[in-house]
């Protein structure tokens, strides 16, 4: 019922655009939910997106995550309104907007490429929109002089493009982008052409930008720590499909196959055998070595994979707990393997670096080369020593082989 009123009122401001360009978000307010049903697009046959399901939430920032030709940009731009989906149906706000043409989409979009207009100011560059809608000047100036504000460029609104950094450009780029107050902003790489230090800061003020506003984002990148930092929520694409939905936590901790576990940033990959599923526990035997790991319910087989994080590994005494290679599990086993730990492989030592916040370790686990990350105030273990590789039990991600 309320919904319904709502569209109503929607429908309104559709032919009065001047009113929604000149509405402020009222805070806590919720809009720009997407959702994509059965969306496909295919070229010379080829899917370049399989059909697609995916609900963005209001004021939600949420990421396409992918390697370069997974779909991501194919996506967002049906999502805009730039490419026409050859199947499916894509709402906003419970509206099917599926074939609306891109500018009564109420969207915003920034791409990697600033697409700045040279000629105007960063102030022009952010009213032009406004001006185009016809927002009378008054209204215009202060809407201006907001987003200058929200995109942090006071005491630069008179300046030109060409005397900006890239990411001052961008930032003007996310200002007209928001001028409007559009229900969706979508982003394409847009800190893709920055260096790594003004990403980071970019990426912070974008998220800061999003949250100000209150704007559902959509986000594309192919920079995991990229989306760590800033999303809600992603879904990792391969292939033309989303692979995998969750927070950036979920995704990292559980992901779903072995593409997801190794984009998701560097993991050890132990090769093992499931042996039994107790509720989110499973059994893994590993080599000569019982695991409890946990349950991924998208494995059917008994040839897993254990992904193993750098920083979950911990050090003990080489051949700790060699006894209970028999699961008898001899009383000088328990003494040997610390108490809340369970022992993976054992593993000789082929490099040290010091890396500030972290000590990197190389290991080769019997012919599985690993990589460990300890803290830097732990003792520091030496080439060519032998040690245990251990983990917390139910700590350890199972995918399927491959
Ligand atoms: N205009 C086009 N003509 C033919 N193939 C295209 C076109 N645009 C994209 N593709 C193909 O569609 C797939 C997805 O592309 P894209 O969505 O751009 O990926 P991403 O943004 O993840 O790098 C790729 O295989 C790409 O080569
Ligand atoms: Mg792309």
């Amino acid at each position: 019922m309320t919904l319904s009123t709502d569209r109503r009122t929607r429908g309104a401001e559709r032919k009065a655009p001047m009113t929604s360009t000149s509405a402020t978000p009222i805070a806590g307010q919720r809009r720009g939910e997407v959702v994509v049903n059965d969306i496909g697009l295919d070229y010379n046959g080829v899917p370049a997106l399989a059909d697609t399901d995916l609900h963005v939430h209001a004021g939600e920032f949420f990421t396409l995550l992918g390697p370069s030709g997974s779909g991501k940009t194919t996506l967002l731009r049906i999502i805009a309104g730039l490419l026409d989906p050859a199947r499916g149906s894509l709402h906003i706000d419970g509206t099917d907007v599926t074939r609306t043409p891109t500018q009564k989409r109420d969207i915003g979009f920034v791409f990697q490429n600033y697409a700045l207009f040279p000629h105007l100011t960063v102030a022009e560059n952010i009213e032009y929109g406004l001006k185009v809608r016809k927002m009378p000047a008054a209204k215009r100036a202060k809407r201006v002089a907001e987003m200058v504000e929200l995109v942090a460029l006071g005491g630069y609104a008179d300046r030109y493009p060409s005397q900006l950094s890239g990411g001052q450009q961008q930032r003007v780029a996310l200002g007209r982008a928001l001028a409007q107050n559009p229900r969706v902003l979508l982003l394409d790489e847009p800190l893709g052409a920055l260096d790594r230090g003004l990403r980071e800061e970019l990426g912070a003020e974008v998220r800061r930008i999003q949250q100000e506003s209150n704007t559902t984002a959509v986000y594309v990148t192919h920079d995991q720590e990229e989306a760590f930092i800033l999303s809600d929520r992603m879904g990792v694409m391969r292939d033309g499909r989303i692979v995998q939905l969750g927070t950036p936590e979920q995704l990292y901790r559980e992901p779903k196959d072995l593409f997801v576990a190794k984009f998701l940033g560097k993991t050890n990959l132990f090769p093992g055998r499931l042996t039994g599923v107790d509720g989110a526990k499973s059994l893994v035997r590993v080599g000569e070595h019982d695991l409890v790991a946990r349950t991924n319910a998208a494995i059917t087989g008994e040839d897993v994979v254990c992904s193993v994080r750098p920083e979950q590994l911990v050090f003990g005494a080489a051949g700790a707990g060699a006894a209970d290679a028999g699961a008898a599990g001899a009383a000088g086993a328990a003494a040997a393997v610390p108490a809340g730990l369970e022992r993976l492989a054992d593993a000789t030592v082929t490099e040290v670096r010091f890396l500030g916040q972290r000590r990197s370790i190389h290991l080769d686990a019997d012919g599985i080369a690993c990589a460990a990350d300890l803290d830097p105030s732990a003792p520091v273990p030496v080439v060519g020593e032998r040690v245990s590789l251990l983990v917390r039990p139910g700590e350890v991600a199972l995918v399927a082989a491959e």
